[in-house]
């Protein structure tokens, strides 16, 4: 099979005296995400799309909450590994879409940073990498401000040797 495609979601709690980090960058906010690691919830959403696509489980799987290694990791040890199970599994990865659900703060700003970091650490170009937000349009527990999600898909390609 030449070509893969991968899905990922995540959700995190918003709390405060945490840090809000997403794709690796901390965002200035008053609040964050509660998590065992820095809950990262975009790296962690781009982590299940890698690892779905190469049908191998998902984060908890490979980094169980349950063990002290992963509290308070950097997420980006977790994608870092992903890419990297990608690499040995014979696969490149063609490009990465990703979706920041939250209703605040406005993360624009951010997006270039969010995807020059995601695509150092998985090794591609900055135009492979594609981050979007969104707010809930203040409904339901992202809307009211509760908590935060991401999706992601990831597509994968055989690589030329
Ligand atoms: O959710 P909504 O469609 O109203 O978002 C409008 C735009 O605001 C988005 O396309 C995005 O560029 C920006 N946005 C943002 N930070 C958020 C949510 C949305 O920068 N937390
Ligand atoms: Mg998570």
């Amino acid at each position: 099979m030449d070509i893969r495609i991968g899905l990922g979601w995540d959700n995190h709690r918003i709390a405060a005296g945490r840090l809000l980090i997403l794709g690796g960058v901390t965002v200035p906010c008053e609040f964050g995400l509660d998590g065992h690691s820095d809950a990262d919830v975009l790296a962690h959403a781009i982590t299940d799309a890698l690892l779905g696509a190469l049908a191998l489980g998902d984060i908890g799987l490979h980094f169980p909450d349950s063990d002290p290694r992963w509290k308070g990791c950097d997420s980006l040890v977790f994608l870092r590994h992903a890419a990297g199970l990608v690499r040995e599994a014979g696969y490149r990865i063609a490009n990465i879409d990703s979706t920041v659900i939250l209703q605040r703060p406005k993360l624009k700003d951010y997006r270039l940073p969010i995807r020059e970091k995601l695509a150092e650490t998985l090794e591609l170009d900055v135009n492979q990498v594609s981050v979007k937000f969104k707010t809930a349009e203040q409904v339901g527990p992202v809307g009211e401000g509760l908590s935060a999600e991401a999706q992601a898909l990831a597509t994968l390609v055989r690589a030329t040797t």
